[in-house]
């Protein structure tokens, strides 16, 4: 079996107005699937939706994660315009327009923020779209961090957070196991988006001479997981954390 076998699939990835979002978004139309680009910045979506148009297809729908209600309005708005939802893509996040500083400096409410978005937005997500999983199966992948293996300082709230994916998706496999939903997560390392551009001086070289790859990652080099765990080809994978990053780190 070599075919992703997308064709017709109904897919949803937060935080897909730009950056990572948008390349996991463009892979999935690329692949055949229709793609809900989910987003805080309902305008950027709507724009990103009319710049997949000539691919295939994908609309755009503006949604606050940390929002259940908000949340639970999008997955309707899917299931009525799609019928069904097949694949979510949990990649909403709090990131680079973090101020990095000692956990000792972040103050309660930044913590409860990145977490309210980081952590239950995915949880939210995930509730929402299993019960139009659980007849026909689906994927569900959840946007880790490798900073979680590197312990990477300044921004505990942000690596906690991801700590919190990989702990979630270990357990939605387990107990979406029997639907055939099958839940997995990417820990991208360091990727040069616009959001990481802007956070990281010499962003091109950052972290370059410690990947066994020895160069710095797109967002294209992460796509190829993500629609690996879209597809029939990763049927009986679940619970995983898949470290995309070039090498920097083995565990
Ligand atoms: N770029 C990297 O180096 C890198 C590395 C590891 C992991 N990641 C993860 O990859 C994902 C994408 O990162 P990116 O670099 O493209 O950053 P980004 O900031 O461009 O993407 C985050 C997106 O989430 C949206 N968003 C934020 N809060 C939201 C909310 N409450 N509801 C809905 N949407 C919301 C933003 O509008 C934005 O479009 C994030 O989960 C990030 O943690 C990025």
């Amino acid at each position: 079996m070599t075919d992703l076998d997308l064709a017709g699939k109904s897919a949803v990835v937060t935080g897909a107005a730009g950056g990572l979002g948008l390349a996991f978004a463009e892979g999935l139309v690329r692949a055949g699937a229709h793609v809900t680009i989910a987003d805080i910045n309902g305008a950027a979506a709507a724009m990103a939706a009319k710049g997949l148009a000539g691919l295939g297809g994908a609309h755009a729908v503006e949604v606050d994660v940390s929002d259940e209600a908000s949340v639970r309005g999008m997955v309707e708005e899917v299931a009525r315009a799609r019928g069904r939802v097949d694949i979510l893509v949990n990649n909403a996040a709090i990131y680079a327009g973090l101020v990095r500083k000692p956990f000792f400096e972040i103050t309660a409410e930044e913590w409860d923020r990145v977490m309210s978005v980081n952590v239950k937005g995915a949880f939210l997500c995930v509730k929402a779209v299993y019960p139009h999983m659980k007849e026909r199966g689906g994927r569900i992948i959840n946007i880790a961090s490798a900073t979680v293996f590197s312990g990477s300082p300044l921004w505990m709230h942000y690596v906690a957070s991801k700590g919190g994916v990989i702990a979630m998706t270990r357990v939605m496999a387990r107990e979406l196991g029997d639907y055939g939903i099958n839940v997995n997560a990417i820990a991208p390392g360091f990727t040069l988006t616009e959001a990481s551009r802007a956070a990281i001086g010499d962003a091109e070289n950052y972290g370059v001479s410690r990947g066994a790859l020895h160069r710095a990652c797109q967002p294209a080099d992460i796509v190829g997981a993500c629609l690996w765990l879209a597809s029939a080809l990763s049927g009986f994978v679940t619970g995983q954390t898949i470290i995309v990053d070039g090498g920097r780190q083995f565990i």
